[in-house]
């Protein structure tokens, strides 16, 4: 899978097989973070595995799913296997601000991920500070997103928007259908 492949083939899948993910492929995704693109070159992000279950069920109810769709949440049985924290350090970036930075590293994870065959959510509907306790975090560490994963099982596509609709939409086979603006809407001719 090339690059281009990799961005036009990725949604956001929020079902998952229950089999686990080595902890070296989650550590290889914040490696890819690592590397990505920061203003100032600050690299004010750290981030944080969520990988054991007696975590991942404290975590799950601090999460929101799907807003689009009636019954969009996974169920038991089809929850995250693992969760990557995307964290700030308030020593190195003081106001905590770093939603730009957030942008560019989880997408260079979510693009590995599914080179690799994995499934990702990225999560904003989180209660931070809740989410700051339970992983026991120290003060200077902020909670700003969830990057959830596993193996899929579910599948999405992307489907051309009709009158500006951007709601995705299940299909009765279970797929997630997800409009996207034409090229022609987005290019703006000079
Ligand atoms: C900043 C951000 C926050 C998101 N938060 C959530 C969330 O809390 N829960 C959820 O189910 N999906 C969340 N998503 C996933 C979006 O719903 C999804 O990216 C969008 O519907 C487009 O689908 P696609 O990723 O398959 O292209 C979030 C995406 C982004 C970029």
């Amino acid at each position: 899978m090339n690059v281009y492949e990799a961005i036009m083939q990725r949604r956001t899948i929020r079902k998952f097989k229950q089999e686990p993910i080595d902890r070296d492929i989650l550590i290889k995704l914040i490696d890819c973070a690592r590397v990505a693109a920061y203003g100032a070159n600050m690299q004010p992000l750290k981030f944080a595995v969520i990988d054991d279950a007696a975590m991942l069920k404290d975590i799950y109810p601090l999460t929101k799913w799907a807003g689009a769709l009636a019954d969009g949440a996974p169920r038991e049985g089809e929850r995250p296997v693992a969760y990557i924290a995307v964290l700030c350090d308030k020593n190195i970036r003081p106001n905590g601000a770093a939603e730009v930075e957030v942008g560019a590293a989880v997408t260079t994870m979510m693009l590995e991920a599914e080179e690799m065959g994995l499934a990702t959510c990225w999560l904003g509907a989180i209660q931070r500070d809740k989410i700051k306790q339970v992983l026991k975090l120290a003060p200077k560490l902020d909670v700003l997103y969830l990057l959830a994963l596993g193996y899929p099982m579910q599948k999405s596509r992307m489907v051309e928007m009709t009158g500006g609709d951007v709601k995705y939409y299940e299909s009765e086979d279970g797929t997630i259908n997800v409009p996207k603006r034409s090229l022609d809407e987005v290019i703006v001719t000079l």
